[in-house]
């Protein structure tokens, strides 16, 4: 697919065994599914710098609010049916303001709507009927407004996955099917650690603002297309501190980044400047933010 990005949990062990009663204790790992080839990064990074847009000003210090709309998809009124309360969905703001602080985005939660469908709760999913449905019925907004569709990952090829982000590129192709999809338990206090600290929005969404995993192309060629984040020749896992998987490397892998698969509570490295300056651009050119 090359439009979403698919970040998924691989469910470990015996814990595949139907109606595994305790979500809490099913080990999980995040994964994903990148469906971009690097010849399709390649051809986007072409027209990325041919179309770039520069910044306001030299030096440019300007922020940006940019506005949330979090549309709760739920299959009855509890938390496992995925009614998170309001308080979760505040804090999860709250996450992404502390994350997002160097890329000089603000972010602003405007509307929380509450979609009572069993049936998307259970199936919405990159590229299915189910997902077209939902978006278009409840995006709101324009380029610059960012839609989270919180939903239970349940079925079909969404089963597993702990989120999907469409990128800024694809807007003007598809508005209607601009935005993050994450598993509702992910957000602040949810029910799946070590991915209950709100960093799957703050991952998905920096796939929203424009950027690629810190592992993109391995230990070869641009990689993530961000000059501050050493080369790594894979994803990291759990809470891997320090390690070089790139032999000609003279750094540590960015393993605690956003844009890694480590914990939550490992993503200590956060964004870089690198990749500030990335969102920013992605976000002036194709979300038309002034930025
Ligand atoms: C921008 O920053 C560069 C490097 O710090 C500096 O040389 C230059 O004078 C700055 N430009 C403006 C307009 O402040
Ligand atoms: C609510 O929905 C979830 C997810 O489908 C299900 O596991 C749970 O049994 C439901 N709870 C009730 C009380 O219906
Ligand atoms: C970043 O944090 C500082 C210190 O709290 C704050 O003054 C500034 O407004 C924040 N920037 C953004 C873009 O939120
Ligand atoms: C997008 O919507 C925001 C919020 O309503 C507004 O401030 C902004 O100007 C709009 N952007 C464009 C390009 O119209
Ligand atoms: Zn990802």
């Amino acid at each position: 697919m090359f439009s979403s990005i698919y970040l998924a949990i691989l469910l470990l062990g015996a814990s595949l065994v139907a109606g595994a009663p305790h979500r809490r204790d099913i080990a999980r790992r995040r994964g994903c599914g990148t469906h971009i080839s690097s010849a399709q990064i390649a051809s986007a990074e072409r027209l990325f710098q041919t179309n770039r847009l520069p910044p306001p000003d030299e030096n440019s210090t300007a922020t940006v609010t940019l506005d949330i709309h979090f549309h709760v998809v739920y299959a009855n009124e509890t938390l496992d049916g995925g009614f998170v309360p309001d308080e979760q969905i505040r804090a999860q703001v709250d996450v992404m303001n502390r994350d997002y602080n160097i890329t000089g985005i603000t972010w602003n939660l405007v509307t929380i709507s509450r979609i009572l469908s069993p049936d998307w709760f259970a199936k919405v999913a990159p590229d299915t009927p189910e997902e077209a449905d939902l978006k278009s019925q409840y995006r709101k907004g324009n380029a610059s407004t960012l839609n989270v569709y919180t939903v239970g990952l349940k079925e079909g090829p969404g089963q597993g996955l702990l989120g999907y982000a469409t990128f800024p590129k694809d807007y003007s192709g598809q508005p209607s099917n601009d935005g993050v999809v994450i598993l509702y338990s992910t957000m602040p206090g949810g029910p799946t650690p070590p991915y209950n600290m709100g960093r799957t929005l703050t991952h998905e969404s920096g796939h929203w603002s424009g950027l690629y995993h810190t592992f993109e192309g391995g230990c070869t060629g641009k990689g993530d297309h961000v000059d501050d984040t050493p080369p790594e020749k894979e994803a990291a896992y759990g809470c891997v501190k320090t390690r070089r998987t790139c032999p000609k490397s003279k750094l540590d892998d960015p393993t605690t980044n956003f844009m890694d698969y480590s914990d939550d509570a490992c993503m200590t490295g956060g964004f870089t400047k690198g990749q500030g300056t990335r969102i920013r651009a992605q976000m002036r050119t194709y979300r038309a933010v002034a930025i």
